[in-house]
């Protein structure tokens, strides 16, 4: 087999990139480790920054995303069981952002690939990069029991933090950047209508909690919960009790609801530099992790893919590469921006295990500050809905 670009990864990095170059007349082909069941239905992400939304219409796979997404215009930042809401409009100029579930995008995507009869292979084994420092690099994999090789000028390294694709570049070439914490996200989706119109950030001190929401009639909510904790230690009665406390607030109640997916994510930062090596462009989680508590992953995969893209087709159409070379610094001023926003909120939210009486009074006197200061909640803000930059 022979394509201009040879994606890995399925995930909404990969899926985004095959679409945009499939509008520019770029012909690539994806392959997916995973059933398309499995990446139709994997519960992550929630949160479209303004950049994304507004990306996902230029682009033509906006349609059910505005009839279905949430468009909100700020978020509670709830301490003390008081809430303090950071508008959104009055500190950005109008922005917003929308709720939409990762998978319904990841669901549009595959379906436009598919109408358009362009391929995408599911369930591919035992895949291999080769010769990515030459013109002339491979992708092959096993499928239906034979091994399959993809021929092509560029390789799209989307397949996300635990992939192929960063392992694949030679050793001393990239320099990582880490951060883990000592804490995780126990995650639920519960049948039941969300108890806020808007998300609620709450700091306690038993630890962070979420409260968050697919529609009008399914919530998302997430606990922080001990790095090594294991999910058969929390039933569903555990849960909502947790939630309950931990979100307790004066004339406010947390209707609860059947939990239809419940699961424990690790948190971590992570970055490689550079993004690309020879013939080799990674692109989202398989480049830069953050820790969800910024809602940035997934936006910061769809504005790599475009800038990618773009990069692409000029390589394609006149052979210029300068954009090429210039991809990774490109990418990595906003990941940077965004590892920072996602640090700071985490460590702002959170209980350290090792965290003192001092600690505390110094995340209150931030959170206190954040909803006070219209310069501080004008920089939370701005950050949320996805960070612009004035200079180019
Ligand atoms: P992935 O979604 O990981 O996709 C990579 C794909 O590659 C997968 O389908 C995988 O199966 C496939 N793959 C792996 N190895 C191979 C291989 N060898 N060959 C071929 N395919 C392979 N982000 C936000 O922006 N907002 C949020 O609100 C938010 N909340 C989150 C909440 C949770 C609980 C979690 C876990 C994450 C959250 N994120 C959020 C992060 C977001 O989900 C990720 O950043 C996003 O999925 C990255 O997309 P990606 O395409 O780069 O990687
Ligand atoms: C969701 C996830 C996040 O990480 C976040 O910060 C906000 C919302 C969500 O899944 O809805």
């Amino acid at each position: 087999m022979r394509t201009q670009v040879a994606i890995v990864g399925a995930g909404p990095a990969g899926l985004m990139l095959a679409h945009l170059l499939s509008r520019e007349g770029v012909d690539s082909i994806v392959i997916e480790t995973r059933t398309r069941e499995y990446v139709e239905h994997r519960v992550r992400a929630g949160v479209l920054e303004q950049g994304s939304v507004d990306l996902l219409d230029a682009t033509g796979v906006g349609e059910r995303m505005r009839r279905e997404g949430l468009v909100h215009r700020g978020i509670q930042l709830r301490f003390g069981g008081v809430d303090h809401r950071i508008d959104f409009g009055s500190l950005t100029g109008g922005r917003a952002i929308t709720v939409y579930g990762q998978q319904e995008l990841v669901k549009d995507l595959i379906a436009i690939r598919l109408a358009a009869d362009l391929p995408l292979v599911f369930e591919v084994g035992d895949v291999q990069l080769h010769d990515i420092d030459s013109e002339h690099p491979s992708v092959s994999y096993m499928v239906h029991g034979s091994r399959t090789t993809i021929e092509c000028d560029v390789i799209a390294g989307c397949d996300g933090f635990h992939g192929v694709s960063r392992d694949s570049v030679p050793a001393g070439v990239l320099t990582t950047y880490e951060r883990v914490y000592p804490f995780a996200w126990l995650g639920i989706l519960a049948a039941v209508a969300p108890s806020s119109e808007e998300l609620i950030y709450c700091y306690h001190a038993r630890g962070f909690a979420l409260l968050s929401m697919r529609s009008p009639s399914v919530s998302r909510l997430y606990l922080q919960v001990p790095a090594d904790e294991r999910i058969d230690e929390w039933p569903d009665t555990r849960i909502w009790e947790e939630l309950r406390t931990r979100l307790a607030s004066d004339d406010w109640s947390l209707t609860e609801g059947p939990v239809i997916e419940k699961g424990i994510s690790a948190m971590r930062s992570f970055v490689v530099e550079p993004m690309q090596f020879g013939r080799l462009f990674l692109s989202g989680d398989a480049a830069h992790i953050v820790p969800p508590t910024g809602a940035k992953g997934m936006n910061l995969a769809l504005r790599d893919v475009s800038i990618l893209a773009e990069a692409l087709t000029v390589f394609f159409t006149t052979g210029d590469t300068q954009l090429l070379d210039e991809y990774s610094a490109h990418c990595l001023r906003r990941v940077w921006r965004a590892q920072h926003f996602s640090w700071w909120m985490t460590s702002m939210l959170h209980r350290f295990p090792d965290s003192d009486a001092y600690q505390t009074q110094l995340q209150l006197a931030q959170l206190a500050y954040t909803v006070d200061s219209r310069a501080a909640a004008t920089s939370l803000a701005e950050n949320y809905v996805g960070y612009e930059w004035a200079t180019t």
